[in-house]
This record gives C-alpha cells, sequence and structure tokens, in this order.
C-alpha cells in the first residue's frame, strides 16, 4: 500500500546539533543536553498503523547542499542529507580506507555492492548518481541510538556519543564499536523533489 504523509514541521528544518537521541538498551553513559529518549519498544515492536505506512514521501525541495532533513519512516528516523561537494569528494577520497563493512548496506543495490561512496547515495529522478543524496536509517548499528550529524565525529559525518562510533560522510563506520555502515533503506527519487522510501 502507498501512502502519501506529509512532512510534520518539526521534520521539515534541516537539522542542527540538536539531532535528537535515543537509546535502544539501558546503562549508556552521558544522555546529551536535551536529548529526548526513545523507548526500544518503539524501535522493536512499531504499532500497527506504523507498520502499515510501508512507504512515505519525502519532499526535498527545501534541502541546500549541507543540510539534512530527518524524517520517521516505519517507526524509525530517516537522515536525508544533500551533500556538499566536499563532503562527496572526501567520502570518494576514502573508500580505500574503509576496512570495517566493506559492504555498501544498500538494498538498491543488492547484497554485494562495496561500500564505495557512490553505492552509498541515490540517484537523482533523471537517474544521474551526482552523489548529492545520501539517504540512511538513522540507527548506529551497534545498539540503536541516533547518530549525531553535520559533520559530527572524526570523520566530518556522524558521531554516536553512546560508545563513541565514528561515521563518515557516506555513513560509513569507521572507528569504535559499531560493526556495520548506516543502513540505507529502499528509496528512489519519483520526481524532481520527492523522495519515495519503502
Ligand atoms: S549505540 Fe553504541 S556506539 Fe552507537
Amino acid at each position: 500500500m502507498r501512502e502519501t504523509l506529509s512532512v510534520s514541521h518539526a521534520e521539515d528544518h534541516p537539522s542542527t546539533r540538536r539531532d535528537f537521541l535515543y537509546y535502544a538498551t539501558g546503562g549508556v553513559g552521558a544522555v546529551a543536553t536535551g536529548a529526548a529518549v526513545w523507548p526500544l519498544v518503539n524501535q522493536m515492536n512499531p504499532s500497527a498503523d506504523v507498520q502499515a505506512a510501508s512507504t512515505k514521501r519525502v519532499d526535498v525541495s527545501g534541502l541546500a547542499p549541507g543540510t539534512q532533513l530527518t524524517v520517521l519512516f516505519l517507526g524509525k528516523p530517516v537522515f536525508i542529507r544533500r551533500r556538499t561537494e566536499e563532503e562527496i569528494a572526501q567520502g570518494r577520497a576514502e573508500d580505500g580506507d574503509i576496512t570495517v563493512d566493506t559492504n555498501a548496506r544498500n538494498p538498491n543495490l543488492g547484497d554485494n555492492a562495496s561500500s564505495d561512496d557512490t553505492n552509498r547515495t541515490l540517484a537523482d529522478f533523471s537517474g544521474e548518481n551526482t552523489g548529492e543524496w545520501l539517504v540512511m536509517q538513522g540507527v548506529c548499528t551497534h545498539l540503536g541510538c541516533v547518530p549525531l550529524g553535520d559533520g559530527a565525529g572524526d570523520f566530518g559525518g556522524w558521531f554516536c556519543p553512546c560508545h563513541g562510533s565514528h561515521y563518515d560522510t557516506a555513513g560509513r563506520i569507521r572507528r569504535g564499536p559499531a560493526p556495520e555502515n548506516l543502513h540505507i533503506p529502499v528509496a528512489e527519487f519519483v520526481d524532481e523533489t520527492t523522495i519515495l522510501l519503502g
């Protein structure tokens, strides 16, 4: 079933360092100031109406290079980032430095695609993959916290403060306990400014 959902006002704004944060387990150390807590049960057992919303359309027309949207999809945050030229160049230049997880984690390309930067990004409506559009589940692959974005961490991408996982500008895990790159959801552009998730 395909459902059209408008992005909420709060979701409409590119994120800032006030990215929200939640925890998958208890016993986690420091909590970022102002962080919200998202109970584990909400991640693991999305309600029936959430499960029924198997697709979501997201308007990205207001997204400038260097900013990102966070939307909720199937009960989990999804980051949609429009990368800058610098972020694209950095991600591509570091393809050879990926050692933790060399899989793209991109179901749009199948199971065996490599973690190369170009395999992590989404083609635009014309079919051209400029590297600008990065769509990822905003869930740390260690224990499920929501990483901080906008250039956070030692590799210019995202940083998960729960146990110190650093992700690069393509959302690839570079340092810390997370075992896999941030996962990419099924997604495509369905017109020039709309991404369909699911
Ligand atoms: S949940 Fe442990 S580093 Fe992210």
